[in-house]
């Protein structure tokens, strides 16, 4: 067969497998709302991306039908639309805002020529931008925590020293009254060991305040999570009186050592054990385990497996949390505790965070609270040996 009859035959089978469906189908799957309409103001073309970004259900007869009444509860749209055929200068990547949804359109219209020139429709090219601004906004939020976290800091260091001198004078007068044994100094003892009481719960609020806004920096070292998690339950024990609560712990053997700033990591685990305590009232059983997860699937089918990571429980069968408060225990000053400060459980997610760990609670109230942190097993870099 001759060079050139081949080659009109490949064109000629390329023109054929070019059809309309392959246009319906590109049009379908853009990652862009796509509506089109005709010179005479019929809706052509309107894919799924653009119902879901305007939040109109797709009806079987839309196209076809003036796009005015397909489109009329979005205003912005329509009058977008109708001034495609008014203009020679129409908006390239404009926004609008949609005031039925509230959400931020980004859109560029174009009129559609046809073969001789003429203007036979209009397309309107769009997407949601709301996810934009949110990253911006949550960008934007970001910077005004940062701001609000060194404020924080810069008062809680103030509000330090003054506390630290009301403890101390109390300290002294309290020492003066001590011997004294007439009846207004029973009382004037009583009140200074409230002051002193109530100062240096506010020194522990301004230490976890100062503990909760200071930026993380990790010092990583190699770890064994065995030796870590019993320090938690000792660090715990100096918090909270463990009383008769009987302490289960079990470390697979697989758990490799692993490499993350043990101090932090240290008080985060006697956070959990230190609130189960307190919730336990001295008596139960807290149960730790930790165990190996590796190559899970991922939630979505794949089946790239995942890096190896390690996860750790922190049982208790105390009384539980409501379903209500179990969505705010994370939240900075939340707190059910009449001297609590509510921050153990917002440092102890920043801590897993900084980790790129994962962690929640599951509960039942009258059966316990289990909190479940997952932590990637970082690669184990070992010390350069010279010479
Ligand atoms: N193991 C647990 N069992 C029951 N409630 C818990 C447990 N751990 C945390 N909580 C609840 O979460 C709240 C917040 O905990 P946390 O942030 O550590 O602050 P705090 O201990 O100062 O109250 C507690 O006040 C308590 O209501
Ligand atoms: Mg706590």
């Amino acid at each position: 067969m001759a060079r050139s009859q081949a080659i009109k035959l490949t064109n000629s089978v390329r023109s054929r497998r070019v059809d309309d469906r392959f246009y319906r189908h590109l049009v379908s799957n853009l990652r862009t709302g796509v509506l089109a309409i005709t010179r005479d103001g019929l809706l052509a073309v309107m894919n799924d991306i653009a119902y879901r970004s305007l939040g109109l259900a797709a009806g079987p007869d839309d196209l076809g039908r003036p796009f005015t009444e397909v489109l009329v509860d979005c205003p912005e749209v329509i009058g977008v639309l109708e001034a495609a055929f008014d203009s020679d200068d129409l908006p390239n990547r404009a926004e609008m805002r949609l005031r039925r949804t509230g959400k931020a359109i980004g859109y560029s219209l174009s009129r559609i020529y046809d073969d001789e020139g003429e203007a036979a429709g209009a397309t309107l090219f769009f997407k949601d931008l709301t996810q934009v601004e949110q990253l911006e906004e949550r960008e934007r939020l970001r910077d005004r925590l940062a701001t609000l976290g060194e404020m924080a800091a810069a008062i809680a260091h103030e509000v330090k020293n003054p506390l630290a001198s009301i403890e101390v004078m109390a300290g002294v007068l309290r020492r003066q009254f001590r011997d004294r044994d007439d009846a207004g100094s029973t009382d004037v003892r009583e009140q200074l060991d409230d002051i002193i009481k109530e100062a240096k719960m506010a020194n522990a609020i301004v230490v976890e305040v100062l503990e909760y806004v200071r930026p993380i920096q990790l010092q990583p070292e190699r770890t064994s999570l065995l030796d870590l998690l019993s320090e938690s339950v000792t660090m715990a024990e100096g918090k909270i009186p463990r009383g008769t609560i009987v302490m289960d712990m079990s470390v697979d053997p697989d758990v490799p050592e692993m490499t993350l700033d043990a101090h932090q990591l240290r008080q985060m685990f006697a956070n959990l054990i230190a609130n189960a305590f307190e919730a336990m009232g001295g008596t139960g059983c807290v149960r730790v385990r930790a165990r190996m997860l590796m190559g899970e699937v991922e939630p979505l089918g794949g089946t790239r497996s995942l890096p190896s990571r390690v996860r750790v429980e922190v049982h208790d069968d105390g009384p539980g949390i409501s379903a209500d408060d179990l969505e705010r225990i994370f939240s900075p000053f939340f707190t059910t505790k009449p001297q609590g400060t509510g921050l153990g459980l917002a440092i102890v997610r920043k801590v897993v965070d900084a980790h790129d760990g994962t962690i929640h609670a599951t509960s039942a109230i009258g059966h316990g609270t289990t909190f479940t942190v997952t932590l990637p097993v970082a690669p184990v870099r070992l010390p350069l040996i010279l010479g």
